[in-house]
């Protein structure tokens, strides 16, 4: 039985559906039951970080543990030691930590920091683990989409910086891997997708996949910051995001692994190939 956590966000509903097509056992976690939306494969359970003590019941005959956790309340770390705790104590043998690429580089910005004591604990704690890094997900780009349909030109974050975008869907399925095959633990992988790739090159490719010609224009620092307050950033956390785009355009995300296919056997998903099959919220 594998207790995947963050089952109704981006990684983890890829993962609950990859386990449900394969018919391995699992239970997805989430604040609120009613209004998750998974096949009749899938169990679901009710619970929190916040609240250890339905950490403890949905890990009731847990054998792995998928672990997302996202930037909020709590500090670094803790609800990953939370999980961690609980896991323990259910008798679960191995955990899967979705972390971030760039995790523990100073250059990248201070969110580079908020996986850092996650990934000690798993390190420090009991259980066969695994750490994905993955660099930037393709689904992030679903922002452009309204600029897209409107006939507005995609918006550039990035100053021409190169990443190596990753289809969310391999992030799942090499999650699922280290969660049910040997010879993933202690390892620390970074999925990234087939090449590096500057927001120009992205829209070409949508272009392609839409049939028109994108153009791009680039955002300013104080574009970017608008944008970001824009989207409910807290006035707090706005630099530090936006030390994250400076690094990003300086080329310190230009990063290509070969992890994918090492662990899949197969290449990475091209961002044409997720564009695809993504084109209807574009089109
Ligand atoms: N986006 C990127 O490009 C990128 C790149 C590299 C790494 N990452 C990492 O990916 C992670 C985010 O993954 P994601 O995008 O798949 O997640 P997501 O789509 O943002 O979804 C967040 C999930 O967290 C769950 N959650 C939030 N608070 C919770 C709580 N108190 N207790 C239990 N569950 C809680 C939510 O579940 P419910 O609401 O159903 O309870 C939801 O399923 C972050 O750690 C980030 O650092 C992101």
């Amino acid at each position: 039985m594998i207790l995947i956590t963050g089952a109704t966000g981006t990684i983890g509903s890829e993962l609950v559906r990859l386990l449900a097509a394969r018919g391995i056992p699992h239970r997805a976690l989430t604040r609120d039951p009613s209004r998750a939306r998974f096949g009749p494969g899938t169990e679901v359970v009710r619970g929190d970080y916040d609240t250890p003590d339905s950490l403890r019941a949905a890990l009731t005959g847990v054998d792995a543990v998928f672990m997302v956790n996202v930037p909020g309340a709590a500090a670094p770390g803790a609800h990953d030691r939370t999980l961690l705790d609980a896991a323990v104590t259910a008798g679960a043998r191995r955990a899967v930590k979705l972390s971030a690429i760039a995790t523990g580089d100073p250059a990248s910005g201070p969110f580079s920091q908020w996986h850092v004591p996650g990934e000690q604990a798993l390190r420090d704690g009991t259980l066969e683990w695994t750490i994905l890094r993955p660099t930037m997900f393709a689904s992030n780009f679903l922002w452009w989409a309204p600029d897209i349909r409107a006939g507005r030109p995609v918006p550039d974050q990035y100053g021409g910086g190169a990443q190596g975008v990753v289809d969310p869907a391999d992030i799942a399925a090499v999650a699922a891997e280290a969660l049910l095959g040997d010879g993933h633990h202690g390892r620390t992988y970074t999925p990234t997708g087939p090449e590096a790739l500057a927001v120009p090159r992205m829209a070409a490719a949508l272009g392609t996949v839409l049939g028109r010609t994108l153009d791009t224009v680039e955002l300013s620092t104080a574009d970017n910051r608008a944008r970001l307050l824009s989207i409910g950033i807290p006035e707090h956390s706005v630099d530090g995001v936006l030390e994250g785009l400076a690094f990003v355009r300086d080329g310190g995300n230009a990063v290509v692994t070969d992890d994918v296919e090492r662990v899949l056997g197969r290449p990475p998903r091209t961002f044409e190939e997720w564009a695809r099959d993504h084109k209807d919220a574009f089109a």
